[in-house]
């Protein structure tokens, strides 16, 4: 596996793979791997005969009180998953080489960059697309993959792609949970014993949720008693939890359409989301 650390480099090492006629799958990352992102890398290599993965925690997706300078780091770790999965590139930019002085250029998204997440995190998602839109400018890959775990993320890269007319094809991939159904996360690791216990509950909660839609409850008394529970369960403060249609992402009411159940919710300073589809 090569590691490489700037966007010359990569772009050679890149024209190198195609000129060999192999098609190349871009899955960024932030590092501090898990199961979630090699289950990233291993359908990128059945799409695709040479996978780039990128390790960069970045900044611009941070707002100020967040936990940017706490977010793990495991760079040999990393790497050494990447290698094992047969990864061909291992992209590890400095904050310098993706962001050198005199950067003032963000994509902004309207509308539903501030909705859910982007409510309560706001820029995040200015920083996601920006970002993302430069890995893909450096690495023009034919496909980028994504998991299903942030789905607003997902929806949004898809968005920016299309208006962007940017020549990649976007794989989104199904949440994987640990054996108790906690969405595999790498902020996990931070989370107490005790803390742990409490983040299930935010599956449970979501799966009953999702259970009563399919029985025909009124969404707007699922989603308060959703709520309650989460706070009874012990996270210390609800974002939101909300119904949206699957593809467009617009709030809905007792699904009619494939829809998908959204929550995120505080646990100390932790801030949790998960996310299920409700099929009627
Ligand atoms: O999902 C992530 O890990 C990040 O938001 C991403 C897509 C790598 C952009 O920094």
């Amino acid at each position: 596996m090569q590691i490489i650390r700037t966007k010359n480099e990569l772009k050679e090492a890149i024209r190198s793979e195609r000129k060999l006629g192999k098609k190349v799958a871009l899955v960024p990352t932030m590092g501090a791997l898990h199961q979630g992102h090699i289950s990233l890398v291993n359908l990128a290599k059945q799409h695709a005969e040479s996978v780039v993965a990128s390790i960069f925690v970045n900044p611009t997706q941070f707002g100020p009180n967040e936990d940017f300078s706490k977010y793990p780091r495991t760079e040999k770790e990393d790497i050494g998953k990447l290698e094992a999965f047969g990864v061909a590139i291992a992209y590890i930019p400095t904050i310098e080489e993706m962001y050198p002085e005199g950067s003032i250029t963000q994509i902004h998204i309207d509308k539903i960059s501030e909705e859910l997440c982007g409510a309560f995190r706001p820029g995040h998602f200015n920083g996601v697309a920006t970002i993302v839109t430069k890995l893909f400018i450096q690495a023009l890959p034919d496909i980028a993959l994504f998991g299903e775990k942030d789905y607003q993320q997902l929806y949004i890269i898809r968005q920016v792609v299309r208006d962007l007319d940017i020549p990649v094809n976007i794989i989104g991939a199904p949440i994987i949970r640990e054996k108790d159904g906690l969405a595999m996360s790498s902020r996990n690791r931070y989370l107490s014993e005790q803390e742990q216990k409490v983040a299930v509950s935010m599956y449970k909660t979501l799966s009953n949720a999702a259970k009563e839609l399919q029985q025909g409850k009124e969404s707007d008394d699922v989603l308060l008693t959703a709520k309650e529970l989460l706070l009874h369960a012990g996270f210390i403060k609800v974002d939101y939890v909300e119904l949206r249609d699957a593809t467009t992402l617009s709030p809905v009411k007792n699904a009619m359409k494939p829809a998908r159940l959204l929550a995120a919710a505080y646990l100390g300073t932790m801030r949790l989301i998960d996310n299920l589809e409700v099929t009627i």
